[in-house]
């Protein structure tokens, strides 16, 4: 019943998600259901791709109306796009991709962004009230670790959000070019440990550092985050990672991964659907495939 088999006809709009591998993809479940409960007549599937060009080229009819992608085609699907919302073409990664019903045209966007910057504008309106008009996070230091797909994603969310951005990276290099391109400041991780210009600052981990297996691993140490109100970690496998927990124990308000992935499912399925996102359903099923 996960495909709404009865329902698929000629009008029937396909949607999928691009990745490989795809078989732990919790998508089809999600829209699926999610189609279904508000009685879209849309299917989703799982799209094992080796090379998104070749797919676009050969499978890809007018009937595919929406793609997801997901690792590690996010870059190459960019190059597939008729055109590219500004932010993704910033960020060089897509994570959906829509047909223009007008043209046709496969327009490219990244909403990933827009899932971890709303699970954190929401934890900060719960703490202090709803502002009065504008992002909570504007004015805010917001500090991002990792200068990779996530860590862009991130920067110029929270620089379009109004944020005064940082960024911290192993690599110092590749923390200065993001940092240029949002007007922030650039540092190593090393170097993050002792900055601490005022407090309850923002922190954002989008390294892989902690992730499991090595769930004992921390991009920064305990000490330094006392200077933090609020810790997003992009990581969500273990859900609780050790900063995490250790921001917790410091006092701060925490964010987890699995935030951005339930938000950036709520602003694709609108934007397939151009309906409300179901959004308890949504939480329901993803609860049900953890
Ligand atoms: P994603 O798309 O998830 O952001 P990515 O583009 O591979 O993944 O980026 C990985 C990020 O994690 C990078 O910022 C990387 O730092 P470098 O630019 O120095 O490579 C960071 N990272 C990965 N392993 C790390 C480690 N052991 N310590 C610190 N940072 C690490």
């Amino acid at each position: 019943d996960l495909y709404n088999i009865r329902q698929i006809g000629a009008d029937t709009k396909i949607h999928g998600v691009i990745g490989n591998p795809i078989g732990h993809s919790k998508s089809p479940h999600l829209y699926n259901a999610a189609f279904k409960s508000v009685g879209f007549n849309g299917i989703y599937l799982p799209l094992l791709v080796d090379s998104v060009a070749n797919y676009i080229s050969t499978y890809s009819s007018p009937d595919f109306v929406g793609y997801s992608y997901t690792i590690p085609h996010k870059e190459a699907g960019l190059k597939c796009c008729d055109e590219v919302d500004p932010i993704a073409q910033a960020i060089g990664a897509i994570s959906c991709m829509i047909r223009r019903p007008t043209d046709g045209k496969l327009m490219g966007y990244n909403v990933d962004y827009l899932g971890a910057i709303g699970a954190i504008e929401e934890a900060l309106q719960g703490s202090n009230g709803t502002p009065a008009s504008g992002s909570p996070l504007v004015g805010k230091l917001f500090v991002v670790m990792g200068a990779g797909g996530a860590g862009k994603a991130l920067a110029y969310g929270g620089y379009e959000k109004g944020a005064r951005v940082v960024v911290a990276n192993r690599t110092y290099e590749k923390a200065k070019e993001l940092a240029s391109k949002v007007g922030g400041q650039a540092m190593t991780l090393g170097e993050l440990k002792d900055f601490h210009p005022e407090e309850g600052m923002i922190l954002a981990n989008t390294t892989s550092v902690g992730m499991k297996p090595r769930i004992d691993d921390t991009p920064l140490p305990k000490e330094a985050l006392k200077h933090y109100s609020l810790v997003f970690d992009a990581i969500y496998t273990p859900k609780l990672t050790r900063l995490l927990r250790e921001a917790q124990e410091s006092g701060a308000t925490i964010v987890y991964g699995t935030e951005m992935f339930i938000n950036q499912a709520f602003v694709q399925f609108e934007r397939f659907t151009g309906l409300p996102a179901p959004k308890q359903l949504i939480r329901d099923v993803l609860a049900r495939n953890t």
